[in-house]
C-alpha cells in the first residue's frame, strides 16, 4: 500500500503530475461543454485532492470547492497554498463532508483505484451529487492480461458508475500525453445524477 504523506513534499515538482493535472483540467472543460454542464459557479468536491493539482485549477472557475485526502501531509501542501493564493472559496476538510452536503460537481482524479472498495465509495460519494450534478473520474486503464498493470478496465467504470444510479454514463481516453518519454493516457469515466422523474 502506497504511504502517500512521504510523497506530498515533492509531489508538486514531477513534470508527470502537473501534466496531468492540467490535463484532467482540460478534459473536464471539453466534457462540460460537451454536455452542457456549466463548470462557471458550480459548488465542487475534489476527492482525493492530493496536493491539490487538479483544486488549483478548479479554483479559477468554480464558486465553492471542498477538498478532501486521507493524507494530512498531502493536505498540508494543499493548506499552504489555500493560504498563500487567499482562497476564500476554498475549503480543506479533513473528512468526508456531512450527509446533507451536496455538491454540483464531484472529481476524483487518480484516486478511486486507491480507495478499499470503488463500488461502496462511488456509491457513498453519491450521496453528495446533486440533482443533475457531474461525477468525473480519471484513472490507469487496466490491462487484465498485464500482471503489473493498475487501474480500472472501461467496462468496470461502466458498469460501476451505472450501477451507482448515474445517467449518461460515458467511459474513454480522457487525454494522451508523453512526458519524460512515456506516454499516460488515463480514462475519463463521467456520469449525471438524474432527475428523480427521468
Ligand atoms: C495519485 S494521487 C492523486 C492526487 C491528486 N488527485 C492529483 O491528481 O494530483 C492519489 C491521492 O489519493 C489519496 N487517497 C488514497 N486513498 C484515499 C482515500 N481512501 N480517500 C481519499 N483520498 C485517498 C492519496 O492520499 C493521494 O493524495
Amino acid at each position: 500500500m502506497t504511504d502517500w504523506d512521504q510523497h506530498a513534499a515533492d509531489w508538486d515538482e514531477r513534470a508527470a503530475v502537473q501534466t496531468y493535472a492540467v490535463s484532467a483540467f482540460r478534459s473536464l472543460t471539453s466534457l462540460a461543454e460537451a454536455t452542457d454542464f456549466n463548470l462557471a459557479g458550480c459548488s465542487a468536491f475534489d476527492f482525493g485532492c492530493g496536493t491539490g493539482l487538479l483544486t488549483e485549477h478548479l479554483a479559477s472557475v468554480c464558486a465553492h470547492i471542498d477538498a478532501f485526502d486521507t493524507s494530512p501531509a498531502m493536505r498540508d501542501v494543499l493548506s499552504a497554498k489555500i493560504d498563500r493564493h487567499q482562497w476564500r472559496h476554498v475549503r480543506l476538510l479533513d473528512q468526508l463532508p456531512p450527509a446533507p452536503q451536496r455538491y454540483d460537481l464531484i472529481v476524483c482524479s487518480s484516486v478511486l483505484s486507491f480507495v478499499d472498495h470503488y463500488p461502496t465509495m462511488v456509491d457513498r460519494l453519491l450521496r453528495h451529487l446533486a440533482v443533475g450534478g457531474l461525477f468525473v473520474q480519471w484513472d490507469w486503464e487496466l490491462d487484465p492480461s498485464d500482471d503489473q498493470s493498475h487501474g480500472f478496465t472501461r467496462e468496470e467504470v461502466r458498469r460501476t458508475l451505472a450501477e451507482a444510479g448515474l445517467a449518461s454514463v460515458a467511459v474513454g481516453v480522457a487525454f494522451e500525453v508523453t512526458v519524460d518519454g512515456s506516454t499516460m493516457s488515463p480514462l475519463i469515466g463521467s456520469g449525471r445524477r438524474p432527475r428523480p422523474d427521468s
